[in-house]
């Protein structure tokens, strides 16, 4: 589908592998004390529920663009992590959510305000990674830091508020997604970058790489939320569809639908049978050539994408190949 798949290369894939490991080894060495209990056993079982990671990884590409010896931003890349996982917690209290990774959520296996605590607790575990960090770099850092921290919060509160009302505009919902979404990815790149040496608009141009690359994650999000393999996906199919969340399948299927399609669409999403609503809201889309649509916007955007990342004035070719094939791989994953 995509013409430049052949990036998807072995480098590619024995670097991320082996990221990834580093990360997970750095994340079992985390020393969490015993008590109490029920603070910091969904800490350990959380995160040792894995997940891709991709946060991480793309924050050591970033540096990579600039610096070599990724492992000096592995503090920085901790913290990003961390800080994903805190917002894991609560937001799938926010959305009712009880599987994630394929097991029982924090809130599902104890309670809600276990989930609030502990959640509470791995922000604060976030922060003290950025203590490790290269001191020259850290108030350039934190003020990234705490921008997207910020942005995630305004982005989650704005869908919530959107569950609750009728209509939804496409650009509110891409304002949406960027907040509670993109800013994170392109933050990690940013964070990167920086500790690299990146100058502002250098850094700059690769946070924008990753917004956009994170939009397109989100609409794939949305995709899988309704088409994905059960087995494969971790999480609950049909689950945005029964919380009647504005996604990217949602609002692509009120745009397009007419008349009577219009009332059908409404209908389907006041089925009050779980499972025939699931089916109802599906059948529309297909129709519509929702999942279509999705596919052409994600390209869109990840044209928009490769297109901050060969403005960058970088040396380090490869670097960029992986960063593109990593984007490839976050907007056609099937978890
Ligand atoms: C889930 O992120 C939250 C979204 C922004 C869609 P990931 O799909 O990266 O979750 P894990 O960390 O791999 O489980
Ligand atoms: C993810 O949005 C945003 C954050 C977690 C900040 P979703 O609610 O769509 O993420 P999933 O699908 O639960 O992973
Ligand atoms: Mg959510
Ligand atoms: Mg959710
Ligand atoms: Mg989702």
């Amino acid at each position: 589908m995509y013409p430049n798949n052949k990036l998807v290369n072995t480098t590619y894939a024995e670097k991320v592998t082996r990221y990834q490991a580093q990360i997970q080894q750095a994340l079992d060495r985390l020393v969490l004390p015993e008590q109490p209990e029920r603070l910091y056993a969904p800490i350990r079982y959380f995160l040792g529920l894995g997940g891709k990671r991709m946060r991480p990884v793309m924050c050591m590409l970033g540096y990579e663009l600039f610096a070599e010896d990724s492992e000096k931003a592995l503090p920085a890349a901790l913290a990003l992590e961390l800080f994903h996982n805190f917002t894991l917690l609560h937001d799938d209290i926010m959305d009712k959510a009880d599987k994630r990774r394929g097991q029982a959520t924090v809130h599902a296996k104890w309670d809600e305000n276990v989930a609030i605590l502990s959640g509470d607790t791995l922000f604060v575990l976030a922060y003290d990674q950025l203590t490790y960090i290269n001191p020259a770099k850290l108030p350039a850092v934190m003020r990234a830091f705490n921008r997207i921290a910020r942005e995630v919060c305004e982005g989650q509160q704005l869908d919530m508020d959107y569950q609750g009302r009728a209509e939804v505009s496409l650009n509110e919902y891409l304002h949406m997604i960027r907040l509670k979404t993109s800013v994170l990815l392109g933050g990690c790149l940013e964070i990167g970058a920086i500790l690299g040496g990146a100058d502002e608009k250098q850094a700059h141009l690769a946070y924008v790489f990753g917004e956009k690359v994170g939009l397109a994650f989100q609409i794939q999000d949305d995709l899988l939320d309704a088409y994905g393999d059960p087995k494969k996906f971790g999480k609950k199919v049909g689950g945005d569809i029964l919380v009647n969340k504005h996604t990217f399948l949602r609002m692509s299927a009120e745009a397009l639908a007419l008349g009577e399609m219009a009332d059908d669409l409404k209908a389907a999403y006041a089925e009050t049978d779980e499972k025939a609503k699931i089916t109802r809201v599906k059948a529309l889309f297909d129709t519509l050539g929702v999942p279509q649509k999705a596919e052409l916007k994600k390209q869109e955007l990840l044209k928009l994408a490769f297109g901050a990342l060969d403005q960058l004035e970088t040396t380090q070719t490869d670097v960029v190949h992986q960063l593109k094939a990593l984007a490839f791989y976050l907007v056609e994953r099937e978890s």
